[in-house]
């Protein structure tokens, strides 16, 4: 039974032209990947969170407080929209739904995606616990994105996964 076929592969059980022709990005602007220009958003306004907590924390500036909603807001809002993207990719993809790489990256941003909501949603119904339990939930969202996006950076750097294959990529240059 070919099971790359059917389920989840093991990633060293998939290699050679043949993969890489099913692995090219379904959602791209001409070629780009959406989901690769839409990460750094929710990436730069969680860890923005994180500083104006540690800020608060710091100097107990009520600025930090209400920069601190609009960034988890921010970091949830574009975190919401990149996931659906790359969902469609994982959906989309052969190359990608095949791969156990896909799966892990797409629960560990699963996983973030929820961290950044509980965090805003924390900040809408208790300013108040910005300092405790919101520098912990940003905290907790840094590490999120640091494993969400070290699995991201293996799909393309380990698999070559949502490249172009070379031939099309020259055509276009
Ligand atoms: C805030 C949430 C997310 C972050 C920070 C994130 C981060 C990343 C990163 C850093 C990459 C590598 C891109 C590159 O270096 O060019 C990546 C690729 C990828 N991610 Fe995510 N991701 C998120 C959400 C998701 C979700 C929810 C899914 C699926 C359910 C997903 C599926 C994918 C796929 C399929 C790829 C490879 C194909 C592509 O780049 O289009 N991601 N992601």
């Amino acid at each position: 039974m070919d099971d790359g076929e059917r389920s989840p592969a093991r990633d060293t059980d998939l290699s050679g032209a043949a993969q890489m022709a099913d692995t090219a990005s379904t959602v791209a602007l001409a070629g780009h990947p959406l989901h690769a220009m839409m990460i750094h958003f929710p990436i730069a306004f969680g860890l923005a969170a994180l500083a104006c907590d540690g800020m608060l924390w710091w100097g107990g500036d009520p600025f930090w407080m209400r920069a601190g909603l609009w960034a988890t807001g921010g970091a949830f809002l574009t975190g919401v929209a990149a996931g659906v993207v790359g969902l469609a990719e994982l959906l989309l993809v052969p190359g990608i739904r095949l791969r156990l790489s896909g799966w892990a990256h797409a629960v560990a941003a699963t996983v973030l995606i929820a961290v950044l909501g509980a965090n805003w949603l924390l900040r809408l119904v208790r300013p108040e616990d910005a300092v405790g339990s919101g520098l912990a939930l940003s905290a907790l969202g840094a590490v999120m994105t640091g494993v969400a996006g070290w699995h991201g950076g293996k799909l393309i750097y380990h698999h070559g996964l949502a490249v172009l294959p070379q031939e099309e990529s020259e055509t276009e240059a």
